[in-house]
């Protein structure tokens, strides 16, 4: 995709302005802190694809030679596994931060990918097409919509109507309404007071959470009547990595959303609202809650009723551009061709929410291999049950992080790419901060990524390096690092512990306890070359 290349884009960077205390951008969005490498399965193609398709839209697929475009792609790492786990697709992902872009680009050329790449470029660039970019079959973007102002909400909106192919899947996350309405002004009031301070966003961010832990204890009269609501808020503000927090709370076009305000913006790209990805959800609602929405036939209008039901903090929507409806035959055919790989181990599951008359033989089934929803539908437990019912199974059980989407046509694509992702992706993860960052490893077999954690990646890279028997240095390299950081470690037979107090013994249990429920894990999903 020669369009894609830097030397296209013009005057990349914003003007940036000393407002307040740090650097902000004049676009109000803090710049002078990096957003924590994290990688969103919920931005994979096939996932959107999948989800769209089984709603009953004829959006695009993931086909050999599909494009995708994420903006605002922070340190890159989504876009990376995604172009990965996909070596058929090309992909791109922008961003105005030249060291997310820098980041983002170190990584893929430190693992040779050629079918991805990075452009420094604000939306506002994009939006008066300074940059040469083509239409896209999926754009994604993850915390931006909200978080910033609403003059670049109106370039985002320009940007889709520009860049999205007819057919074409739009992922947009957002912080929502009503699930906000009582702590966005703990936001407003985070955002005014640390911008009063002087001095750089880590000193502004940290005074600033010793004065509202202060006045949170000063008997303020906001903080006891909504405890219950403000609570997780404050822990996340007190406790998250600083990156996040400061992305989080101290954009100045931050705003939480009604989807039926996104909804009619996207609409006029020619997008339409296909479903949800995340599990907001409830399975089932109760007859109460089943009348309300009698006689309401505007979707937006359901959508958020349903949400006042379920309080929704935070919503990933799907839409498509000018789509067709599929036919039941279509429909069938994409069952045919789609389907559910387990991404955890059987033991690791605790899962109340969904009928363990159908879980268990569909895990069954699964452990064996991954099978497409037509297939699935034949496993006898299943039998009676509309495809409409096994979908909807099926998306719960990835929803919760169990199963992933997997397509029958993909799983020819060479691992090679995310083999060598995956080594960089681990050396990254092994030294990152444990509370601060979303790491991932690249699979083929569900073209996304599966959760990797800092311990886990040791011992990925012991696998894979010269140290497959897990022996000594690489017990002294994670004992180190559990000594460094003092979180809470699970150690055998379920008890919790600081890290900073591990044995080395105890250092020999995690590892071999990790190894021994990641490897066939990891096998499976081809993330580690083997039979
Ligand atoms: C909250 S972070 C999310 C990063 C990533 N998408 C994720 O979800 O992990 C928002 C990102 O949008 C970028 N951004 C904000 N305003 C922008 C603009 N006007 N043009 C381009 N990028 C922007 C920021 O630099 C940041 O990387």
């Amino acid at each position: 995709m020669p369009s894609c290349r830097r030397a296209v884009v013009p005057s990349a960077v914003p003007r940036s302005a000393f407002l307040g205390g740090g650097v902000i951008t004049d676009t109000g969005y803090v710049t002078d802190i990096d957003y924590p490498d994290y990688f969103h399965s919920q931005m994979s193609p096939l996932l959107l694809s999948s989800l769209c398709r089984l709603a009953g839209f004829d959006a695009v697929r993931p086909e050999p030679g599909f494009t995708y475009l994420e903006l605002g792609a922070g340190a890159g790492m989504t876009t990376a596994v995604l172009a990965a786990a996909n070596p058929e697709g090309r992909f791109v992902g922008t961003d105005f931060n030249p060291r997310h872009i820098a980041a983002g680009t170190q990584m893929i050329r430190a693992a040779g990918l050629t079918n991805a790449s990075f452009l420094e470029c604000g939306f506002a660039d994009l939006a008066e097409g300074k940059v040469a970019l083509p239409a896209f079959d999926y754009v994604a973007l993850s915390g931006v919509y909200s978080w910033v102002d609403a003059e670049q909400r109106e370039h985002v909106l320009t940007i889709l109507d520009r860049h999205v192919k007819p057919g074409g899947v739009v992922y947009i996350n957002y912080n929502a309404m009503p699930g906000w309405a009582v702590s966005a002004p703990l936001q407003r009031l985070i955002l005014e007071y640390s911008e009063a301070l002087d001095g750089g966003v880590l000193h502004r961010l940290s005074a600033t959470r010793e004065w509202v832990d202060r006045l949170v204890h000063a008997d303020g009269r906001f903080f006891s009547s909504h405890e219950a609501a403000l609570r997780p808020r404050l822990d996340s503000f007190g406790q998250w990595a600083d990156g996040y927090v400061a992305h989080e709370f101290i954009n100045r076009g931050w705003q939480a959303l009604f989807h039926t305000d996104v909804a009619r913006a996207v609409a006029g790209a020619g997008l339409e609202f296909a479903g949800s990805v995340s599990p907001v959800r409830p399975l089932r609602r109760t007859p109460e809650q089943r009348k309300l929405f009698e006689g309401i036939t505007d979707r937006a209008l359901r959508e958020v009723v349903a949400d006042f039901l379920d309080d929704t903090q935070f919503r990933e929507d799907v839409y498509v551009r000018q789509p067709r409806r599929l036919s039941p035959r279509e429909r069938g055919e994409w069952c045919d061709e789609v389907g559910l790989c387990l991404t955890e181990r059987r033991g690791a599951m605790h899962l109340h929410t969904v009928s363990s008359r159908l879980l268990n033989p569909l895990l069954d089934a699964l452990e064996q291999r991954p099978m497409t929803f037509t297939e699935i539908a034949q496993v006898p437990a299943f039998s009676g049950l509309s495809m409409a019912a096994v979908v909807a199974f099926g998306e719960r059980l990835t929803a919760e992080g169990w199963t992933s989407p997997y397509l029958r046509s993909a799983q020819a694509n060479s691992a090679e790419p995310a083999w060598r992702l995956n080594r960089v992706l681990a050396e990254r993860a092994q030294t990152a901060a444990p509370q601060s960052a979303h790491y991932a490893l690249a699979s083929p077999v569900i073209s996304s990524g599966v959760p990797l954690n800092f311990i886990q990646a040791q011992v990925y890279l012991a696998l894979t390096g010269d140290d497959p028997g897990l022996g000594a240095d690489t017990v002294e390299r994670v004992l180190a690092r559990l000594h460094d950081c003092d979180i809470q470690v699970e150690i055998s037979g379920n008890a919790v512990k600081r890290s900073s107090e591990v044995t080395r013994a105890e250092a020999v249990d995690i590892l071999h306890a990790i190894r021994d429920s990641r490897v066939p894990v990891w096998r499976r999903l081809r993330v580690l070359a083997g039979e």
